[in-house]
């Protein structure tokens, strides 16, 4: 969406993004406007003031002062995806963002929230065309920001949109097949490896927990393998990406009720995220090897569905005790963290919506997150997480609460007590690891109903920028 612009022609809409209107070229306003700028800026204590020029449009931005850096950069976020709804309402096609006081992450970051913030998902409208947002360009004059950084920038937004798409989609357009479908198509796009293991497969290998959850499915399960193994990758073992596939969650027999079965096509957003993570280092051609294991199913009710009481076996040979069939993400993930252990990782995360337990903690704010083995790691992703502002909830994970999925008649239990939920199913996760592992559960905020800023209603994408950050400095160490 964006591009660097080397002259701007008069008839351009502008943005002129400072820290202090007096720094602003008198090219751009005359001495009359940036005082009559600055006064309604300190005065009403405003941020944006806007100057029609016949129809063209110059919005000056004032960036707030804030002790913490990456707060300076969310409000840029949230700035430049009002200032596209400002822009699409004034019809405009494209805008120039002008860099005015050498800022450049400020300003990388003000487009960022301009890309993100304009999402859009029509596919299934009539009326497309008049929905559509009118801003369609931009572009960016600066003497910092160089053109790498702005295809970098592209390449994320372009990722995070990807992975949103992917959770709007209804299961009635979106099964575990046409899912690995779509894996398989950005790995063609971005060359990596993709393999997609089927029914056959999935059975002759026994992985128990995902053929227990598509018990009562009519779509046989997946289960994609993306490997980016780029020529000479600075880490000897691989970083192994897992991600939740439900691509509908109805809770199987154990029926969600009332409307809690109303977003469920967002239970694959793990999954999504994961995938987008590889697309997007892959296209970023990150030194880092990378592979992402995907188990996809959805969970439905079926004469045939998997039982309350019922217990399985798993993928590792563990006995599981199936006390509700709603906690079936877990299920899932268990067959796919044991199979990691083959690949020897050096560090294994997991994205899941899995627990209502961790929405209900902390909302769509951020990531509830635990860990085992990997308390550098998770310190990283902290810093990380401030920096893109998608940040993380760390929760203990004592041995304590792994008594409480203990079992009568099996190794283990699919539910702990009615406390702690999100931990006790990171713990059930923890029960196949072996090695340095971060659980993140992202329950809250991987789809909202309401737009919040440049997090658009519906899939949010929220975690891609989390980890590509996060994989960004594991490459650069
Ligand atoms: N997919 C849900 C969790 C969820 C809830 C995601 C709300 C997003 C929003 C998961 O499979 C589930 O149903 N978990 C149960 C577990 C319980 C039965 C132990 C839950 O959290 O209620
Ligand atoms: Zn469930
Ligand atoms: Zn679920």
């Amino acid at each position: 969406m964006s591009k660097k612009i080397n002259k701007i022609s008069l008839d351009d809409n502008l943005i002129l993004l400072t820290s202090d209107v007096k720094n602003i070229d008198l090219k751009y306003l005359s001495k009359e406007e940036i005082a009559y700028a600055s006064q309604v800026l300190s005065e009403h204590k405003k941020e944006t003031v806007v100057f029609d020029r016949l129809g063209k449009w110059v919005l000056v931005q004032l960036i707030k002062e804030e002790k913490e850096g990456y707060k300076r950069l969310e409000n840029c976020r949230k700035a430049g995806d009002s200032l596209a709804a400002r822009l699409n309402e004034l019809k405009a096609k494209s805008v120039v963002v002008v860099d005015v006081d050498g800022k450049g992450p400020e300003t990388l970051a003000l487009v960022e929230g301009i890309a993100l913030g304009s999402y859009q998902f029509l596919k299934y409208k009539s009326d497309k065309k008049e929905k559509e947002n009118s801003l369609s360009s931009v572009g960016i004059l600066s003497k910092l920001i160089k053109d790498a950084e702005i295809d970098r920038m592209n390449i994320l937004t372009d990722s995070v949109i990807r992975c949103r798409t992917l959770v709007n989609e209804p299961v009635s357009h979106l099964s575990a097949q046409v899912l690995a479908k779509e894996f398989q198509k950005m790995g063609e796009e971005a060359g990596i490896k993709v393999e997609v293991l089927n029914k056959n497969k999935i059975e002759a290998l026994k992985m128990g927990g995902l053929l227990a959850v598509n018990k009562g499915s009519t779509d046989p399960p997946t289960f994609t393998i993306m490997e980016w193994n780029p020529p000479k990758p600075v880490n000897k073992k691989p970083i192994i990406l897992v991600g939740k596939g439900v691509v509908f969650d109805s809770g199987g027999l154990n029926l969600k009720t009332a409307n809690f079965m109303d977003n469920m096509k967002d239970d694959m957003a793990g999954a999504a995220t994961m995938a987008t993570v590889i697309y997007a280092i892959a296209r970023l051609n990150l030194p880092l090897h990378v592979i992402g294991l995907m188990p996809a199913t959805d969970n439905r009710m079926d004469a045939n569905s998997i039982a309350p009481g019922d217990v399985i076996k798993m993928y590792d040979g563990t006995t599981v005790e199936v006390l509700n069939t709603d906690a079936e993400g877990r299920l899932i993930l268990g067959d796919a963290l044991s199979y990691a252990k083959k690949f020897k990782p050096e560090l294994v995360i997991d994205a899941a919506t899995l627990t209502g337990a961790a929405s209900r903690a902390i909302g769509r704010y951020g990531i509830v997150a635990m860990e085992n083995r990997a308390e550098k790691e998770m310190e990283l992703l902290i810093e990380c997480g401030k920096m893109v502002y998608e940040r993380i909830a760390v929760f203990p994970f004592w041995e304590e609460y792994g008594e409480l999925i203990k079992s009568d008649v099996a190794d283990i239990k699919n539910i702990g007590g009615t406390d702690a939920g999100m931990i006790t199913a990171g713990k059930f996760l923890a029960h196949f690891t072996d090695y340095p592992f971060i659980h993140l559960d992202i329950a809250g905020p991987a789809f909202i109903e309401k737009k919040d800023s440049y997090r658009t209603a519906g899939g949010t994408g929220f975690g891609v920028r989390l980890l590509v950050e996060f994989l960004k400095q594991r490459a650069n160490r």
